[in-house]
């Protein structure tokens, strides 16, 4: 990708030009977002626009538009671009819920869209993108899209759009769901008898260094690193006898439907 164009600089587009500004495959990201401080130099290689017209004609020959606002927030933002994109324009959305045919209705019928459920450890290089592209995606534009996607984590393709309401629940809003974990780890420690700072330090990282050793070991299970550490009649088996009495389980089960539930909203 030579030329980027990318609308909304909240915290997702922050975390994806993090991850992108440095690559010397990108010439330019050219960004709009009417909050934006214009100007702002942060990173390398960018241009930041806080007015519209400055916007249009600095992205006008851009290879793809990142559409990266609140689903609320796309119409208007898909309106702004428009007389901007090309027949042969790649869009990009990273919005939940806003399915492909939602972007053909507003640009072209057999406009190349990708849609793309990224989170935001993105913003470390750690990050989960997953995708799905229109028919009318070129395999360069694919392999560009995975390329720069790649760059900020790990990225697959989808076989089909309908894994994109699951895979919004369990990569999307999950790194919420870890942070959860470390709350509740050190307000348990915390009822144990430990100061309060000292807990959060605990519970945050033994969540950083058990995810460490989980990469580090990528060819073992989660079930199989969990039995690594868990010794016949020790503490760790105590305490697993009453997290794996299903509840937890169930409850995960009935928070990821929640979120599967309200993506699928959402595309309405
Ligand atoms: N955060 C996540 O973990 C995550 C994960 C995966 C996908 N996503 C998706 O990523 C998208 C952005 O989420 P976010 O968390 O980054 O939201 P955010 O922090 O609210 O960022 C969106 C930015 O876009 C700006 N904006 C609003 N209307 C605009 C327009 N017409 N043109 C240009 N910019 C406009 C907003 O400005 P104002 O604040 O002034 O409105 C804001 O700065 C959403 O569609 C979300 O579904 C987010």
């Amino acid at each position: 990708m030579k030329k980027i164009a990318l609308i909304g600089f909240g915290k997702m587009g922050n975390a994806l030009v993090r991850g992108w500004h440095k690559r010397e495959s990108i010439d330019r990201i050219i960004i709009f977002d009417p909050a934006a401080v214009h100007g702002d130099h942060r990173y390398i290689r960018t241009e930041l626009f806080n007015e519209i017209e400055g916007f249009q004609t600095a992205s006008r020959d851009a290879d793809v538009f990142i559409m990266a606002v609140k689903p609320q927030d796309m119409a208007t933002a898909c309106e702004a671009i428009t007389f901007c994109v090309h027949p042969e324009t790649l869009i990009v959305s990273i919005a939940a819920g806003l399915p492909v045919t939602w972007f053909q209705r507003r640009f072209a019928e057999d406009q190349p869209v990708v849609r793309i459920m990224p989170n935001t450890p993105v913003a470390v290089g750690k990050g989960v993108s997953v995708a799905v592209a229109s028919e009318t995606v070129s395999d360069d534009q694919k392999r560009k899209i995975a390329e720069l996607f790649e760059s900020a984590g790990t990225f697959e393709w989808l076989e089909s759009e309908a894994q994109m309401d699951p895979v919004t629940a369990i990569s999307g809003s999950g790194p919420a769901y870890v942070f959860l974990l470390m709350e509740t780890l050190a307000a348990a420690g915390v009822k144990a008898g430990l100061p309060r700072d000292m807990a959060e330090r605990l519970a945050r990282q033994t969540v950083i260094g058990s995810a460490a050793l989980a990469e580090m070991q990528s060819d073992v299970s989660a079930e199989r690193l969990r039995t690594n550490v868990t010794s016949p009649g020790g503490t760790t088996e105590a305490a697993l006898k009453i997290l794996m009495n299903g509840k937890v389980q169930e409850i995960f089960d009935h928070a990821i439907a929640a979120a599967v539930a309200r993506s699928q909203e959402l595309s309405r």
